[in-house]
């Protein structure tokens, strides 16, 4: 039986997200440069982002670029921005034509302006879409974002909207870059790496973990409905024992 059929589409994740890397040295494999990677890397995020609103999944955040990406060769960080743009500029429409909404979490002023602005035109065209919300990572780590949260909530204290008292995980989550998308279920990373690179530490809290020896510009839909069986095969216990679960108790 092919894969996809064996998904129980009752059970699947509400939102999942994906590191992807493996691009490098997928392309040194092949004996082309870095850029040539992240060429065919863009090839795999069109097919999961299919799959993904396919299927009927409602948030699917990819990391894109990092914080720390920006220490990069020049060159590189040149070609992913533009990279960025050309794709933002082929896909919108077939985006839009999926019914996908396109959000982006990051620093955006760090953000080269034309890059910015093609970004926030794309997520404007799709503000009202109702299929996949997709969310792309861009110049983010987690740190800074909760860097920024703890700003903000200070700000909160100081302006005498909340008292110290009020500060819970709730508000903690509102002042992240993630408001209203529920954590991640599952994230996926590929290129056999196992860890989390600074990517959603407060959301992740949770999530099950599914890592891949598959370079990005390897995994295609069999890939990702793998990690979606094996996450189905899981059980999620939020610290209760299995015949709680059992009994519903
Ligand atoms: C992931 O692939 C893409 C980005 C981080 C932008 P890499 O470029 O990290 O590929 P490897 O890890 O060097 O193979
Ligand atoms: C993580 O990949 C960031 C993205 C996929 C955008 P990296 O390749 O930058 O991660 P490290 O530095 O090897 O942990
Ligand atoms: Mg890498």
């Amino acid at each position: 039986m092919a894969i996809i059929h064996q998904i129980d589409k009752k059970k699947l994740p509400k939102h999942v997200a994906i590191i992807m890397d493996g691009n490098g040295r997928w392309a040194k494999q092949q004996g082309k440069n870095r850029v040539f990677g992240h060429k065919q890397g863009a090839k795999s995020v069109k097919e999961i982002v299919q799959a993904a609103g396919e299927l009927g999944i409602e948030y699917l955040t990819l990391y894109a670029f990092s914080t720390e990406n920006w220490n990069r060769p020049k060159l590189e960080v040149d070609a992913l921005m533009a990279l960025l743009i050309s794709s933002i500029n082929s896909e919108t429409k077939e985006l839009i034509e999926n019914n996908v909404r396109l959000l982006s979490i990051g620093n955006h002023n760090a953000l080269p302006k034309n890059v910015r602005n093609k970004l926030f035109q794309a997520i404007d065209q799709t503000k009202n879409n109702t299929g996949l919300t997709l969310v792309l990572a861009l110049s983010y780590s987690a740190r800074w974002e909760l860097t920024e949260a703890a700003k903000k909530i200070a700000g909160l204290v100081v302006d005498h909207k909340i008292s110290v008292d009020d500060i819970d995980e709730k508000i903690i989550s509102d002042n992240l870059t993630t408001t209203n998308i529920p954590d991640p279920e599952l994230m996926i990373r590929t290129s056999g790496e196992y860890r989390i690179s600074n990517f959603l530490l407060w959301q992740l809290a949770y999530s099950e973990l599914y890592f891949t020896d598959k370079l990005w510009p390897e995994f295609g839909k069999e890939e990702f409905f793998k990690a979606l069986m094996n996450y189905q095969s899981r059980e999620r216990r939020f610290g209760k024992t299995s015949e709680q679960l059992e009994h519903n108790i």
